[in-house]
């Protein structure tokens, strides 16, 4: 079998800030709450003219710069978001145009939050059965655009961001196991609604506003707390290693008390978790990516490691991944 390795990584982050100052300003709520209920101390804001495809396309670039690669080595993009520009083109084709990826097939998936590992998943299998050697995971919303700033149980969660990675053909180790899951019973927990006709769900959003993303927080967490573990434990025992061999963990950046919880159960410490979440908040599958991306940065993985990408979201879904950089 063919290696998948991710190669490089870039993410995009829109300048505009809404820190929690300006949460107070616009719903019921507090800093002390933001902070001790998620976390979350500022989120990042796409400009009103910048959409899901210019951020791909950003951060796609960063990516395939950082691989060392140019827009014509890239086979496939595969994009995941929960907020596109238009249903087609698909946002992949649009960053394919962008990028000059000439090469390069495209489409967009929907798994939410899990998009990242989801991709990874994917792009695992197109490598390692040598359809294509070079593909670009993407991963990018403007939940900004989809959020209800009379909610105050979601408006102070959501921001905006990028996320990319190059999977390549490799002769060195890189995706080891992954695990990807859905609970489609569950799946009215997290709602945005699209060409369906649903009383009930616009009733429940507080601006009645139909394209806005709805929540049942608490029904999420227990969903998220339980997943994220045992997903974890299931790509470690595939792998045939232990907790002891993983030098980080890189979860969605949804609810720092979510991550909490969810090392508890995996008996681990939080020194071996990246957080970033203070400063972008929730911005969907570009989560991980971003935080891949800065915790390479930040010197905090070294080549040979061994990581656990772990996240939940709509659908309700689920994925981890364990990979040697
Ligand atoms: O990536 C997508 C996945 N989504 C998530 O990861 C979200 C998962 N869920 C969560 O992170 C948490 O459930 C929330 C942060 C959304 C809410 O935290 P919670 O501890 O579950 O709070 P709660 O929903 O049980 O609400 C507790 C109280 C309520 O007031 P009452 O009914 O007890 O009087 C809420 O109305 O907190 C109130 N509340 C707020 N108060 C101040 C909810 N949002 C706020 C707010 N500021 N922003």
């Amino acid at each position: 079998m063919i290696n998948a390795k991710i190669i490089g990584v870039g993410g995009y982050i829109p300048e505009k800030v809404y820190d929690n100052a300006y949460m107070e300003s616009i719903v019921d709520t507090s800093d002390e709450w933001i902070i001790r209920r998620t976390g979350i101390k500022e989120r990042h804001i796409s400009a009103d003219n910048e959409y899901t495809t210019d951020m791909a396309t950003i951060a796609s670039k960063r990516a395939i710069e950082n691989a060392g690669l140019t827009a014509e080595d890239i086979d496939l993009i595969i994009l995941a978001t929960v907020t596109p520009d238009y249903f087609t083109p698909a946002c992949a084709c649009v960053v394919q145009a962008n990028l000059g990826a000439v090469n390069a097939a495209a489409f967009d998936f929907n798994a939410a939050c899990s998009g990242f590992v989801t991709g990874l998943t994917i792009a695992q299998k197109f490598i390692q059965t040598g359809t294509y050697k070079n593909i670009v995971v993407v991963c990018a919303d403007v939940l900004s655009k989809a959020t209800d700033y009379k909610d105050r149980a979601t408006c102070v969660l959501f921001g905006d961001a990028a996320g990319a990675a190059v999977v390549s053909a490799s002769e060195e180790t890189g995706i080891i196991a992954t695990d990807i899951g859905a609970d489609g019973a569950s799946g009215m927990a997290i709602t945005s609604l699209a060409y369906r006709d649903d009383e009930e769900e616009v009733e429940k959003r507080i601006s009645h506003k139909k394209d806005t993303l709805w929540m049942a927080g608490q029904a999420v967490m227990k969903f998220a707390v339980k997943t994220m573990a045992e997903a974890s434990e299931k790509v470690l025992k595939e792998a045939g290693l232990t907790w002891d061999d993983i030098a980080l963990v890189v979860p969605h950046q949804a609810n720092y008390r979510i991550v909490e919880s969810a090392i508890k159960r995996m008996g681990i410490t939080d020194d071996k978790v990246f957080l970033n979440l203070e400063k972008y908040g929730n911005t969907s599958a570009s989560c991980i990516p971003v935080a891949l991306s800065e915790a390479v940065e930040a010197g905090r993985i070294k080549k040979g490691d061994k990581i656990i990408l772990v996240g939940f979201g709509g659908g309700l879904t689920w994925g981890a991944a364990l990979i040697e950089w």
